[in-house]
């Protein structure tokens, strides 16, 4: 009974920790260091070395051998930055290549720029109307996307299920989609690396959905496209321009506050109905 209770109090722990998922049989220990390369010795030179004049071999010992000299080198960049330069071009050749929201699936599921697809079970692309003219982007797939492969189907997914259906919405008359589309393992926040490998492509979903109105879910998705390094509280409430080069017009955009944080802050909840209720208008302005 004992260790049946200590067994549940640890998953418990591990669930708290935000290891949540099996993804193998045995664990993988990413800590710990790689082997380092057996450096193999230089062969000895062949050529007999000779003594200095004068200078007797007492007792037969062999001459100390020199180690070459080392040429200094010019110093190389750290390899995560070269690394970090290859993904996002891969990610930028891959994205402009894809002339539909098909072929961009297709780029994004063989890309391997950014190391969450390592332990994300699932690619979450995108959700709803592809020809909609309101287009949410939120900051990653959380657990029950990762299971689903949609995005927002989990607990912030159902509230903003509930705020779309405040202001008339469904989930089928706008598209929903991440900045990422892997989860970072137990929902941390992605890195500046893994958003910067995946930024052409959520770029060039913006372009191929061609919404008339964007949403930015959340700081992640708020600071990125927005350029800005200001935080969500300065950046919602009011109406921004999403700009990029080869964008024929600017998109006007609004940035909110996360629902997941609106489900930990239920107070902050009277601002977003105040933003939601201003987007429904400037929807309404733009259908007419
Ligand atoms: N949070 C997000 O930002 N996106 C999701 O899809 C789910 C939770």
């Amino acid at each position: 009974m004992v260790q049946e209770n200590n067994a549940t109090e640890l998953l418990r722990w591990y669930v708290e920790s935000g290891i949540d998922e099996a993804l193998e049989e045995q664990p993988v220990n990413r800590f710990k260091a790689p082997e380092p390369a057996i450096q193999k010795p230089s062969p000895l030179p062949t050529a007999p070395v000779s003594q200095p004049e004068g200078v007797a071999d007492a007792g037969g010992t062999p001459p100390a051998i020199m180690p070459p000299p080392v040429t200094p080198t010019a110093p190389r960049p750290p390899k995560e930055l070269v690394s970090r330069n290859e993904a996002m071009k891969s990610a930028r050749d891959a994205a402009k290549a894809a002339d539909s929201l098909e072929a961009l699936r297709e780029a994004m599921a063989n890309f391997e720029g950014c190391p969450l697809k390592q332990t994300a079970k699932s690619l979450v692309f995108g959700d709803g109307a592809t020809s909609a003219n309101l287009m949410f982007i939120g900051e990653a797939p959380g657990a029950e996307e990762d299971r689903q492969g949609l995005p927002f189907v989990g607990p912030a997914g159902q509230l903003l299920d509930r705020m779309l259906a405040a202001i008339s919405l469904q989930r089928s008359d706008v598209y929903i989609t991440n900045m990422l589309p892997w989860r970072p393992p137990g929902n941390r926040t992605p890195t500046d690396s893994e958003i910067a490998a995946c930024m052409p492509f959520i770029e060039r979903h913006i372009e191929l959905v061609s919404p008339k109105i964007l949403i930015l879910v959340g700081g992640t998705a708020a600071k990125t496209l927005l350029n800005t390094t200001q935080g969500i509280m300065r950046t919602r409430g009011k109406w921004l321009d999403y700009n990029r080069e080869g964008l024929a017009t600017p998109i006007p955009a609004r940035a909110i506050l996360h629902p997941d944080y609106l489900l930990r802050s239920p107070a902050q909840k009277r601002e977003t109905w105040m933003d939601l209720l201003e987007i429904q208008q400037r929807l309404n302005d733009t259908n007419q």
